[in-house]
């Protein structure tokens, strides 16, 4: 069976998208889904492309037990549109720099990865940056929401056994 294959992309791929990677990552492990579900990131932007995620995300990644360690960040390339079923981006920016990118005949999902949070006021995952620690705390807080909704529909969606109900 084919896999499922999933990517978050941000504007730097050091922040949100390897934030939403490492944690959707982790879930899918938990649930013994890796054979099924394929995970990556990317940025709209080249600034940081072959760096590490930002040492605040690392820090906060493993303190709530994920590991980000093994991500470098890349750009998005419109082939990202020919290998993936779910491209998810973090703001609206993104979202329409990404929609910018997108063949015609691309037919899988292009849409904001808060649209799979349950509390539909969040429409954005912050750029937590240029700000505090608290930011990237936040961040945190509504990835992890939106990753386990976002395995949930997947896993129903494409009928995928997981290991848990
Ligand atoms: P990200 O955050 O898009 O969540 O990775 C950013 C990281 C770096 C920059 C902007 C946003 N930058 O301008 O270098």
């Amino acid at each position: 069976m084919n896999k499922v294959k999933v990517l978050f992309v941000c504007l730097g791929n050091i922040c949100r998208s390897p934030t939403a990677h490492g944690v959707f990552e982790g879930f899918v492990e938990q649930q013994e889904l890796a054979d099924s579900i394929e995970v990556d990131s990317a940025g709209t932007g080249d600034w940081h492309i072959g760096h590490s995620p930002d040492s605040r995300s690392a820090a906060i990644a493993k303190q709530r037990g994920y590991d980000l360690s093994h991500l470098r960040a890349r750009k998005v390339t419109t082939e990202d549109f020919s290998n993936f079923d779910y491209v998810l981006a973090m703001d609206e920016t993104n979202l329409s720099d990404l929609k910018a990118l997108c063949p015609s005949e691309f037919t899988g999902e292009l849409c904001l990865f808060l649209n799979f949070h349950p509390d539909q006021s969040y429409c954005e995952v912050p750029d937590p940056y240029y700000g505090g620690e608290d930011g990237f705390d936040h961040v945190f807080d509504m990835v992890e929401v939106a990753s386990q909704n976002l395995l949930e529909h997947i896993v129903s969606r494409h009928q995928l056994k997981a290991k848990t109900g």
